[in-house]
């Protein structure tokens, strides 16, 4: 039985590549943080169900990692662990520079030491492009990463450590370059999830009004559950190598507000303010991934569309709010 190793378990894709993994018979290990609340760690996986075991840890502390990878000596090590909100890593930039750059280096140190003969994915982000864009409109895994956000820079640190580690020690290191994706399990902070809640709480008459702050950025949105099936692939290519994970469709912020408004019979113009709160000091604007890498590797396909995704959260906070 092969053995995984997953940070971030706790969050929306740890939680997913979780139950995939157990389906296909993965004895499946997690590292949790302390939380003041320990439900909280549990609301995304059912424990229950599954045979997942957890360890308290944080990239932030190599001697837990030492121990848990000398406990486990697992064959997969997946790195999702990270401060993953960009607006939030304006207002916690050393934290997540910490987690999200530094935190990598720690666990490649331990791994390098520990089990080197296990294979490493590294989440990376589309993020680290910032500005960038090729001239067909795409991002892809040669362009230039020009990074606009603490949360950015940070993974730009990861990206390169990672390819770094791997050339050197000559380590079976990949780095999915995944862009946004999204999924009922999402945090109710970042914008699908956001404008879903309320939208169904205001058809509901619990709220009267959606604040956001930049309406006309543009994202590449997919589902999580498809990404998770990317990044055990990734994972397991017979070369370490770097992919782009994302659909090739981009849409504005503000025609993924009109779509989940309509869904629901309302117009978001009559709800929609903005708040400067939830505006960035810089902003990426456009973000368009190219995953023909992925595709003609893996023959993989995504089974979500930007719309049947938003269906699905749609569904899921309708039956939720009472
Ligand atoms: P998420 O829901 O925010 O989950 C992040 C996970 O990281 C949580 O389990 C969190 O634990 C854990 N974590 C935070 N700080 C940590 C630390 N210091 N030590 C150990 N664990 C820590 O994020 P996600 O959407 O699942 O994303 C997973 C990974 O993919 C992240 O690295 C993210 O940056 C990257 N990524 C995400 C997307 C996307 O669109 N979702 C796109 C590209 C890349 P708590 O529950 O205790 O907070
Ligand atoms: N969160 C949020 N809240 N975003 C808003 C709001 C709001 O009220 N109003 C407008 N937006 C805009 C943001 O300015 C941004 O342009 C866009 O909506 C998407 O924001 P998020 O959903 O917070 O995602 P993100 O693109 O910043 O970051 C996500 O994707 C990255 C990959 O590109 C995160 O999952 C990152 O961890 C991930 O790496």
């Amino acid at each position: 039985m092969r053995k995984a190793l997953i940070t971030g378990i706790s969050g929306q894709d740890g939680s997913y590549l979780a139950e995939y993994l157990n389906d296909l018979g993965y004895e499946v290990h997690g590292i949790v943080r302390r939380n003041s609340v320990p439900e909280h760690q549990a609301s995304r996986i059912d424990f229950e169900r599954l045979n997942i075991t957890t360890h308290y840890g944080d990239l932030n502390d190599i001697s837990s990692l030492n121990k848990i990878l000398s406990k486990i000596m697992p064959d997969e090590i997946y790195n999702l662990g990270a401060q993953s909100h960009v607006r939030i890593s304006f207002d916690v930039p050393q934290f997540t520079v910490q987690t999200n750059a530094l935190g990598v280096l720690n666990l490649l140190e331990s791994y390098k030491l520990i089990c080197p003969k296990a294979k490493f994915y590294q989440a990376s982000s589309s993020e680290m492009f910032g500005s960038s864009v090729d001239e067909d409109g795409f991002q892809r895994e040669t362009t230039p990463f020009r990074p606009v956000s603490p949360y950015g820079c940070a993974k730009v640190f990861g990206y390169n450590i990672s390819v770094n580690y791997r050339k050197a020690y000559k380590l079976h290191i990949t780095n999915g370059i995944l862009f946004n994706h999204e999924s009922p399990r999402r945090g109710s902070n970042f914008v699908t999830n956001k404008v879903v809640k309320i939208a169904v709480q205001i058809k509901k008459g619990l709220k009267d009004k959606l604040e956001l702050g930049n309406m006309d950025s543009y994202r590449d949105w997919g589902h999580s559950k498809d990404y998770v099936r990317a990044m055990h692939l990734i994972l397991n290519n017979k070369n370490p190598e770097d992919f782009v994970v994302a659909t090739g469709r981009t849409h504005s912020v503000r025609e993924m507000v009109n779509y989940v408004f309509s869904k629901l019979k309302l117009d978001y113009k009559d709800y929609v303010v903005q708040n400067p709160k939830f505006l960035r000091p810089e902003e990426l604007p456009y973000l368009k991934g190219d995953s023909s890498k992925l595709k003609s590797k893996f023959n993989w396909e995504p089974e979500y569309t930007f719309e049947k995704m938003l269906d699905e959260m749609i569904d899921f906070w309708n039956k939720t709010i009472k």
